[in-house]
């Protein structure tokens, strides 16, 4: 498809916009004219759980790494329970989200994110001269190796947003623990050692990422995307969804939809981790829906190594059956390499925008 010319319109962020009967044109994305999404008959994916309890157990490990991997393998994508997070913290993170992203316009860009840089609030419904924009707000922080949540929360928009600054830290902490073990439950599930995927994640330059995600309802959804259809450059992403649909994940070209869980994570393989697998993992196309009813709210972890981390995979996953599919890569590079071909390739607006 060829891409839309650059339009002038800019769409202000008022609720007008949001009841409109029509959207503005920078919103509109041909593949979701073409893919017919708002009367195609919605069909759901089964993911596979993946219970880290009975992982936690020896007698139950191999059989729950299993699940793990062949889900990685086929889809991507699978849900994390008895994950150990305090369901209590989960709830007060969307509450916070939902207060940040109520707050006022004026307030929000207070820690707007500046071009170029990937934290910080952004919204496409300002400013932004763009066409087939995502119907969304976000708000991206960075919780290691130095943290910059302080600085986005309370220094820019005042102290009284120091609670939402204490939530969304000890989430992100509780975020690496639980990306810490489903990697060694991935690592046990191609055969390695528990640590052998583990450690390029346990380096103190982990640059890993919070962004909450906030799609407002939209009165043509047919026509748009809450987040275009893309892969994630990550690791792993640890979603959240609260309790409205709209992740969808596309396999063998059907999309299907995850259903919210509330008492789970979906976690989903990102190309990091493929290429860090030796593409053994795969990390697959996926999207979010907007709908014309209510909002919808989702915290995407983006689990990373460090920008220096080496991408070279385990020896055991290279032999003659599986040879290197890529070179050793930092993170750095391969990240700036998947970026930019994204950035030409027809519709991914997405990744870390
Ligand atoms: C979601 O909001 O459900 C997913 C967003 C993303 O994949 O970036
Ligand atoms: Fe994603």
């Amino acid at each position: 498809s060829t891409p839309h010319p650059p339009t002038s319109a800019t769409a202000v962020f008022e609720p007008s916009l949001f009841s409109a009967s029509s959207i503005p044109a920078a919103f509109v994305w041909s593949d979701a004219i073409q893919q017919n999404i708002a009367t195609h008959q919605e069909q759901f994916i089964e993911v596979p759980t993946v219970d880290l309890a009975l992982f936690r157990e020896p007698s139950s490990s191999q059989r729950v790494a299993k699940i793990a991997a062949d889900a990685s393998a086929e889809t991507g994508f699978f849900h994390v329970v008895n994950h150990g997070v305090d369901q209590t913290l989960i709830e007060k993170v969307h509450g916070h989200s939902q207060k940040f992203f109520e707050l006022d316009l004026s307030t929000k860009q207070k820690a707007c994110r500046l071009p170029g840089e990937s934290f910080g609030y952004a919204s496409s419904f300002t400013g932004r001269f763009s066409s087939r924009l995502p119907w969304k707000e976000t708000m991206s922080v960075q919780p290691s190796p130095v943290s910059n949540i302080p600085l986005l929360l309370e220094k820019a928009l005042g102290d009284e947003h120091k609670e939402s600054s204490e939530v969304f830290t000890e989430y992100s902490r509780e975020m690496m623990r639980v990306g810490l073990e489903v990697m060694e439950v991935l690592g046990m599930g191609l055969g390695l050692d528990r640590r052998s995927l583990r450690r390029y994640f346990e380096q103190p330059d982990n640059s890993s990422i919070l962004r909450l995600n906030y799609y407002p309802p939209c009165q043509q959804p047919g026509l748009t995307f809450g987040t275009g259809p893309h892969t994630d450059p990550t690791a792993l992403t640890l979603l959240h969804q609260d309790n409205v649909s709209g992740l969808q994940v596309l396999h063998k070209g059907t999309w299907l939809t995850v259903s919210p869980r509330y008492d789970a994570f979906v976690v989903n393989i990102g190309d990091t981790l493929m290429a860090l697998t030796n593409h053994r993992y795969k990390s697959c196309i996926h999207r979010a829906l907007v709908n014309n009813r209510q909002p919808r709210l989702s915290m995407a972890f983006f689990f990373n190594p460090g920008f220096d981390t080496t991408l070279s995979p385990p020896e055991q996953l290279v032999d003659e059956a599986n040879p290197r599919v890529l070179p050793d890569f930092t993170w750095a590079k391969f990240l700036f390499f998947t970026q930019s071909v994204h950035r030409s390739g027809v519709n991914n607006l997405n990744s870390f925008n």
